[in-house]
């Protein structure tokens, strides 16, 4: 298995050329479903979850190419139904095909995604969503066995903002008969980027990206070409990791407004923060300060940086109070990040971080993809020879981030 080794103590320094957004690309790929022909996607990030994303498109009978950054998927021909345990378990979001299998085919028989690393993540809302569309659903055997004649628009609300329960409501409603509102939905810019998917697909809808979605369902769609939009954790992570070393760098091909609560609290660390339209350069001389995150649903601060942001507190000037709100076991870094000299004292769902003068290198097991880039970061600016284990988590939602550090100055390298 793969490590990554990182000596601390470098400071950061250069450009970074951010990869598409993972958590876009997915529901986009998955979109496919709803199409009879050949679509495009190009920004598509080359990543192990995209990897698993194209075996189950393939399984369930699409064509799927991919030439570096380009996937061509068609699923035109012959569609089956089913999503196997064993590609639904290397991947949980391998659950979106539920909504488009059942608007296409009336029916699906997806595998239960178990819990993990950082939850139960239950699929209640996905299934709740579905059964008012008109599906009949039962679980059986660990799948979820779906059937539905067309599927009906339908008034829905969600009890939890859930991103990837969105987008497969979304994706169901889009060829469902008649109108479905969304209400309570997630806000996220993946939300957004999949409605503008599917609206050029020729869906009709209205509200991504606040509350309230608006699906008026059609009963075709056409294949497209469409370009990805930049990670903003991926950017994130890189942001952070300029204040940490006290670098400099500058993040290209962002989003800067998928970035909004990062950019306030990095400025409130004390890091100087400039953005130019798609970049956004970050530098910081002073020590840093500490400062209180909460994560919350976009545009709150995303529990996708919170590992990451706790490094950076751990080395801050002062106390700082992290609140995790969204998944209830998002804290499994701190035990890792403690052996590296940290001092993190975890309570419930949130975690007080004093900053301390220097981590110091440890070999430290990665556990899950976030908490995988926060040992890396926290490598960035040990004391010593950090070895990072377990770094198939990473592969799963960064493209190449050794490469891409190594290219700013940082001495890591991957060992195989
Ligand atoms: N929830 C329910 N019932 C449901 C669905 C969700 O109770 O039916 C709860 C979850 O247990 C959780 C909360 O709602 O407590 C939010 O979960 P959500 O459904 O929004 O998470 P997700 O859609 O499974 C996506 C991202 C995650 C990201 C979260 C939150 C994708 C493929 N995954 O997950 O990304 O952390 O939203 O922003 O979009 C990552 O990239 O590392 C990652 C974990």
């Amino acid at each position: 298995m793969d490590k990554i080794i990182v000596e601390g103590g470098r400071t950061l320094k250069g450009e970074v050329h951010i990869s598409g957004a993972k958590n876009a690309a997915l529901p986009i790929l998955i979109s496919s479903l709803l199409t009879d022909g050949l679509n495009t996607f190009s920004n598509v990030p080359q990543l192990q979850d995209i990897h698993s994303t194209a075996l189950l498109l393939e399984n369930l009978g699409a064509r799927v190419e991919t030439e570096d950054n380009t996937v061509r998927i068609d699923a035109g021909g012959q569609i089956q139904y089913k999503a196997e345990y064993d590609l639904v378990r290397k991947m949980r979001a391998s659950v979106l095909v539920l909504g488009p299998l059942v608007a296409r085919l009336g029916k699906a028989r997806v595998s239960l995604p178990g819990g993990c690393a950082i939850g139960a993540r239950p699929i209640n809302l996905h299934l709740k969503g579905l059964a008012a569309l008109g599906a009949s659903i039962e679980l059986k055997h660990g799948y979820v066995e779906a059937s539905a004649g067309r599927l009906k628009g339908a008034d829905i609300y969600f009890d939890v903002v859930t991103v990837t329960g969105t987008e497969n409501l979304m994706m169901a409603a889009a060829l469902a008969k008649g109108t479905t509102l969304l209400r309570n939905a997630a806000r996220e810019p993946e939300i957004v980027a999949l409605a503008d998917t599917l609206i050029s697909m020729g869906a009709d809808i209205q509200g991504a990206g606040t509350s309230v979605i608006t699906i008026n369902g059609v009963s075709l769609l056409k294949p497209i070409e469409a370009t990805i939009i930049p990670d903003r954790i991926e950017a994130g992570t890189f942001m952070m990791a300029a204040v940490l070393t006290r670098g400099s760098i500058t993040v290209l091909n962002a989003e800067p407004d998928h970035l909004g609560a990062l950019i306030d609290k990095l400025r409130l660390t004390g890091a100087e923060i400039e953005i130019d339209d798609k970049t956004v350069h970050v530098k910081t001389k002073a020590d840093i300060k500490s400062v209180d995150i909460k994560t919350q649903p976009y545009p709150g601060f995303p529990t996708d940086m919170q590992a990451q942001f706790m490094v950076l507190m751990s080395i801050a000037n002062g106390t700082s109070m992290i609140s995790e709100t969204i998944f209830e076991n998002r804290f499994i870094h701190v035990s890792e990040l403690r052996r590296m000299g940290a001092d993190i004292q975890v309570s419930g769902d949130f975690a007080i971080v004093r900053g301390v003068p220097n981590l110091s290198a440890a070999e430290v097991m990665a556990s899950d993809l976030r908490a995988s880039a926060s040992l890396i970061l926290a490598g960035l600016v040990a004391e010593g020879t950090t070895e990072v284990n377990r770094v198939y988590h990473l592969d799963r939602g960064y493209q190449s981030l050794e490469k891409k550090f190594a290219a700013l100055g940082a001495a890591i390298r991957r060992v195989k």
